[in-house]
């Protein structure tokens, strides 16, 4: 089989996947650019594509051979999945094995924006630590504190697992509500979006990217918001609305933001940059050596059964292709 992997991977992961296929490799760290990516699908029987990879119906149109498509990550709103499965092509995702490094990733931004971490490194190196006082360099307690989850996946819950171990306070809201008797064991409470906004020290976002969390943080939440609080995302960049959150960052109308996903990626709202309420990062929720093996390894499993005809593991559309 001919197979396209679009962005530079793991070792162990190239061999796996050049076993017995054809594999054009990237081998390059900066994402294929489109008319890269246009030219080189045409001859392809499987995709195993990036985040930064739109797979639309111009693609597809381009790749008339694709018998299957991995994603290697577990959000796929960089995939039109309709399209795809109108196609006949099985598409699949890597749930599961990012969702510590991604929840660890979280709880490193709540530590970091609460207690100023980059901003204090930021001030030693330039010589602002003269002496200890009580009142400088002051942040906020994590312990204790009310932290709001909004999307209980398994991301959700297992930054859930962490905040107990800070004796957080535990609100969330998500789409369905889950068991009382699972509430109890996570030690978590439900409550309306607002009800979360309006009372949380700590606001962090784990849904998918959907027409319905679009800007699920924007203007009127972000006014909700205590001005003691601070806004995590580590999901996607466009269910926050990054220049409302601009605005109320630079009015300090609320404490902060640590910030690893934006809205037009890999740009920042303009700004941003000069601020020390807020933490930027490069989109590395899941950047760690074992968790991108991992990934690797998951993306190609669900390639190669695509591949044979049978039903990827972590398929998104098997029920909807017509066979
Ligand atoms: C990364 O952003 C992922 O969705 O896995």
């Amino acid at each position: 089989m001919n197979i396209l992997v679009s962005g530079r991977l793991p070792e162990k992961v190239m061999l796996r996947l050049s076993k017995g296929n054809a594999v054009q490799d990237h081998g390059e760290d900066r994402p294929m650019t489109r008319r890269e990516l246009l030219d080189s699908v045409g001859d392809k029987d499987g995709f195993l594509c990036m985040i930064t990879d739109k797979i639309d119906e111009e693609l597809l149109n381009s790749g008339p051979r694709l018998k299957m498509i991995a994603n290697l990550a577990v959000g796929f709103d960089n995939i039109d999945i309709e399209a795809v499965t109108a196609r006949g092509i099985p598409v699949s995702n890597t749930p599961g094995v990012l969702t510590n490094a991604t929840a660890d990733l979280t709880f490193a931004l709540i530590l970091a924006t609460a207690r100023r971490l980059v901003e204090g490194d930021k001030r030693t190196r330039a010589g602002d630590f003269r002496f200890w006082a009580p009142l400088l360099f002051l942040g906020r307690d994590v312990s204790e504190k009310t932290l709001g989850i909004i999307g209980l996946g398994r991301i959700g819950r297992a930054v859930v697992r962490r905040a107990r171990g800070f004796d957080m306070n535990i609100l969330y809201h998500n789409r369905r509500r889950i068991k009382s008797h699972e509430e109890n064991e996570l030690g978590i409470k439900y409550v309306d979006l607002k009800t979360l906004i309006e009372q949380s020290d700590f606001i962090s976002l784990h849904v998918p990217l959907t027409d319905e969390t679009h800007h699920i943080i924007g203007n009127k939440e972000l006014e909700m918001m205590k001005p003691e609080a601070y806004l995590i995302n580590t999901s996607r960049g466009p269910v926050v609305d990054e220049k409302a959150l601009f605005r109320a960052l630079r009015k300090e109308t609320i404490a902060g933001a640590g910030l690893d996903v934006y809205e037009n990626e890999p740009s920042v709202t303009a700004g941003l940059k000069e601020m020390d309420n807020v933490i930027l990062l490069p989109h590395v929720g899941s950047a760690t050596i074992e968790t991108r093996t991992k990934m690797g390894l998951k993306a190609s499993e669900n390639l190669l059964a695509g591949l044979r005809g049978e039903r990827p593991p972590d398929c998104l559309n098997w029920e909807n292709l017509n066979r």
